[in-house]
């Protein structure tokens, strides 16, 4: 893997981009007149570039026919495929940055949509489905991770995991870690464009709020790093969401020490041990503890083997940054109802605690580099924000909705903001959840497909469920607009006009969706994307529009 981000690169690249420009016709926009709707084109488009930069085509293009070809298009989420039955032409998994920039030529020439795929945890599936023709750059080769302990930093391609940046770190020391989700499998590219929250985020924050510097190949086919990006397109990419502003090939992060011993718990309680009362008082000291302190709360229902009905078993799923003895006077002192006593606890370094929170603990380090196995689920989720505790009768209706009979695969995550995410204002970077959110909440359902001759039966049931519970939700939750997080992206909340051919979607149609992601930052992303993309190249069913598609829409 030639991956160096240094001057060498930079000299290389910028030599392949004066070849690549001189030796080739590029068909700026679209709307070229060769659109194409079969893999054909695109793949003779694609072996003949790749074939005129030197570059060897196998292991490099996988089409409908190859036996492969199935297996990379699998995502966690059965549902996009459902929704957007449309599939890739071809699925393009380049092993270097500028090989990159062919597929880019291709799809300019041909008019055929690029998605980009990092590690395919979208919740919509967007960067494996779409509503028109279209064709995948999926990035997993492109995953090097090459950390400088002395200035704590480390370079991370788009293609790693989480998994494998933890890994990675994990080999280098007991003590530097990465603040970032908690499933190993989901892909740096997409994870930190969107934000990224995990288990350390009330002291370290968000993943992309510990970003230095960035290489994005913007529409062009440039390669561009922070200074040359500009600060607007680098405010954009920490948190604007993927896709909108070019192709993310590596973020510089910073890393953060963490001290030698933690500790996790994870204690459970079901409606008869007192969780309605137990999760009313969370909400009233969740933002609020020491910021070494992140107490995640996730509730489901059951059927209780004794007696028979249903009920709420809440997870109160804790890291704390220091020892147990530490621990437990604070938590005496600030959650006593919830009776935390040693033996809850373990003392694990920062490597055993995110295999502890990935549920993989006792399995061997390696685990962190497998990536997601196939999965037949369906799943569909939604974001809220709470900023006023939710009153008791109110946690009361949520769990007649989780009681549900249908409904067994309901799951509501609750993640504690506070401690350092308050210290950002809301437009220091697009993500603008900061200072008074107490929580937010995850809704998730997860199914088997049931499709049957009654609709009821089949898939609408559970998103109908869904939609009724964030109706219910409304009164509970924030305002003005009802904001939500893209890293749980919800195409309910609109769409752009994405139709075959469509490059324009209406400013007030994104406006719908962006201001809930992005509240003010919305107009600002707009700004950046009509400088940086003013084509619309990269886009998507909820990318950023460009002011000028707007005034095409509006005329
Ligand atoms: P994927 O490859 O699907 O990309 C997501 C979006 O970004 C797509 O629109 C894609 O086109 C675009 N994109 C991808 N790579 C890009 C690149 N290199 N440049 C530009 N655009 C790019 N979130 C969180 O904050 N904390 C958490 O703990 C978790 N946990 C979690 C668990 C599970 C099981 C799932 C399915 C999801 C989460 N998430 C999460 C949400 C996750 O952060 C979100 O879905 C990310 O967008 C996933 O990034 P991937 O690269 O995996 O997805």
């Amino acid at each position: 893997m030639a991956y160096l981000p240094s001057n060498i690169t930079l000299l290389g690249t910028f030599l392949v981009i004066i070849l690549f420009f001189t030796n080739h016709r590029i068909t700026l926009g679209f709307g070229a007149s060769n659109t194409t709707d079969s893999p054909a084109g695109f793949l003779e488009c694609l072996t003949v570039e790749l074939q005129s930069s030197n570059s060897a085509t196998s292991h490099l293009i996988y089409t409908p026919n190859n036996s492969s070809y199935a297996t990379l298009i699998q995502i966690e989420n059965q549902r996009p495929a459902a929704t957007f039955p449309e599939k890739p032409l071809l699925i393009f998994t380049p092993f270097y940055e500028h090989q990159i920039r062919l597929a880019i030529h291709c799809s300019k020439k041909l008019g055929v949509e690029i998605r980009l795929r990092s590690g395919g945890h979208d919740y919509e599936g967007l960067s494996s489905a779409s509503e028109v023709t279209f064709m995948v750059v999926d990035l997993r080769n492109l995953r090097a991770v090459k950390i400088a302990s002395n200035e704590k930093t480390a370079w991370v391609q788009a293609g790693a995991t989480l998994g494998q940046l933890y890994h990675t770190l994990a080999q280098k020391s007991r003590t530097l870690a990465f603040t970032a989700g908690v499933c190993p499998t989901v892909g740096v590219g997409g994870h930190i464009s969107g934000g990224g929250y995990g288990m350390m985020s009330r002291k370290h924050s968000l993943a992309a709020d510990n970003i230095v510097d960035a290489r994005v190949m913007n529409s062009d086919g440039q390669i561009l790093n922070r200074r040359s990006m500009g600060e607007d397109l680098f405010w954009a990419i920490r948190g604007g969401g993927g896709t909108s502003f070019g192709i993310v090939l590596a973020f510089k992060v910073n890393l953060v020490t963490v001290p030698e011993t933690l500790t996790v718990f994870n204690v459970t309680r079901t409606s008869e041990q007192n969780a309605t009362q137990l999760v009313h008082r969370w909400q009233y000291i969740a933002d609020k503890v020491d910021e070494n302190l992140l107490l995640r709360l996730f509730l489901r229902s059951v059927t209780s083997p004794v007696t028979g009905n249903r009920t709420v078993i809440a997870s109160f799923t804790t890291l704390y940054l220091g020892g147990v003895q530490d621990l437990l006077p604070l938590m005496k002192q600030q959650f006593p109802e919830l009776g935390l006593v040693e033996k809850d606890c373990t003392e694990m370094s920062w490597i055993e605690s995110v295999l502890f929170f990935a549920g993989l603990q006792n399995k061997p380090l390696d685990v962190l580099l497998e990536t997601a196995p196939p999965s037949r689920q369906y799943f569909k989720g939604k974001s809220d924000y709470v900023q006023e505790p939710i009153p008791l009768d109110g946690l009361q209706g949520i769990w007649r909705f989780m009681h549900e009979e249908d409904e067994m695969g309901s799951r509501l995550e609750l993640s504690p903001y506070g401690g350092v995410l308050n210290s950002f204002s809301e437009s220091e970077t697009p993500f603008p959840h900061r200072s008074g959110n107490i929580f937010i909440i995850e809704y998730g359902v997860y199914w088997h497909s049931s499709k049957g001759n009654n609709e009821e039966q089949g898939d609408q049931k559970h998103i109908k469920w869904m939609r009724r519970l964030y109706s219910y939700m409304a009164t509970y939750v924030s305002k003005n607009p009802r904001a939500a997080y893209i890293n749980y992206r919800d195409l309910d909340l609109g769409m752009n006009n994405n139709s075959a051919g469509n490059t324009t979607t209406c400013y007030e149609q994104a406006r719908v969706w962006g201001m809930k992601y992005f509240k003010n930052n919305f107009q600002r992303l707009v700004r950046v994307k009509t400088k940086v993309d003013p084509t619309n190249f990269f886009r998507n069913e909820q990318s950023i529009p460009p002011y000028a598609a707007i005034s095409v829409y509006s005329s």
